[in-house]
């Protein structure tokens, strides 16, 4: 890691917290370390998925003042299905109650909800919430707020693999006439921008599945704080390390 890097990422207030210009569109974030967050403080792993949630709260205010109109959050994994069934029913039960609780003030905030993933996973209530709370913010457009729940880049590529298979089966399709574009079309990502930087918090330095198509081209920043204690100097922060980085995209500057 370069040294002016390690020293941007040490010591969040005490470096410089320069907007980054032009701020990236989207970005993604890998919200890791809730379970380490808790057994810190002595306490039930839940209590660590909490604090977690009061997390995603802040970032969104935190996103709209820095001008980022994408945020992703990877919330459940399709792996995660193999926690302890005790967990798995901690985090549904919190997505539940975000569900209920938090929609109607997003919606009041100007930010439009989406949701990937493999949702009919979850409870058919859970499954009617997320339908209704995408059509309820479907006409917000000062942020745009995608959760990835039982999500997984790879079965995603599979999924959107089998649809151009059906396709060229049902003779709507050719298959030489498949681009990236085309293909990209099929992803449950289709109606947004791939990410510009994805951060993932906790200090593992994986991507655990998530957003495989689309993160060819991101900007990867971890960070070593965990999730629940993820707040408004950490995003700062990670604004003023985009803005550091040179994106090349395979070509090279004249
Ligand atoms: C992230 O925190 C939340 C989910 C994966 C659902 P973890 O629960 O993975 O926390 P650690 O990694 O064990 O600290
Ligand atoms: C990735 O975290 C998934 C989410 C943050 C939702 P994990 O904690 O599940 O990832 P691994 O198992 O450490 O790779
Ligand atoms: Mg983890």
């Amino acid at each position: 890691m370069p040294a002016r890097t390690q020293a941007a990422l040490q010591g969040v207030g005490a470096v410089e917290t320069a907007p980054a210009d032009p701020p990236p569109c989207h970005v993604a974030v890998i919200m890791d370390g809730n379970g380490r967050w808790a057994a810190a403080r002595g306490l039930p792993r839940v209590a660590g998925h909490r604090a977690g949630a009061q997390a995603v709260r802040r970032i969104v205010e935190t996103a709209i003042r820095h001008g980022v109109s994408w945020i992703t959050l990877y919330a459940f994994s399709s792996e995660n299905w193999r926690r302890p069934a005790g967990e798995v029913l901690d985090l549904t039960g919190l997505l539940r109650h975000y569900l209920r609780n938090e929609v109607s003030e997003l919606k009041r905030e100007g930010v439009r909800l989406r949701f990937i993933g493999d949702r009919d996973r979850f409870d058919a209530d859970i499954v009617a919430d997320l339908a209704r709370a995408e059509a309820d913010t479907a006409g917000n457009t000062r942020l745009n707020l995608t959760l990835a729940l039982s999500y997984g880049g790879r079965a995603e590529i599979v999924a959107a693999a089998r649809a151009a298979a059906a396709a060229v089966r049902a003779g709507t399709l050719d298959p030489d006439a498949i681009d990236e574009a085309g293909f990209a079309s099929l992803l449950s990502t289709s109606s947004m921008p791939d990410p510009d930087l994805i951060i993932r918090t906790s200090g593992e330095q994986r991507l655990s599945n998530f957003l495989l198509w689309q993160s060819a081209y991101a900007e990867l920043l971890f960070l070593d704080v965990l999730w629940p204690d993820f707040g408004p100097a950490h995003f700062a922060k990670a604004m003023a390390e985009y803005a550091r980085r040179e994106r090349r995209f395979g070509a090279r500057p004249a």
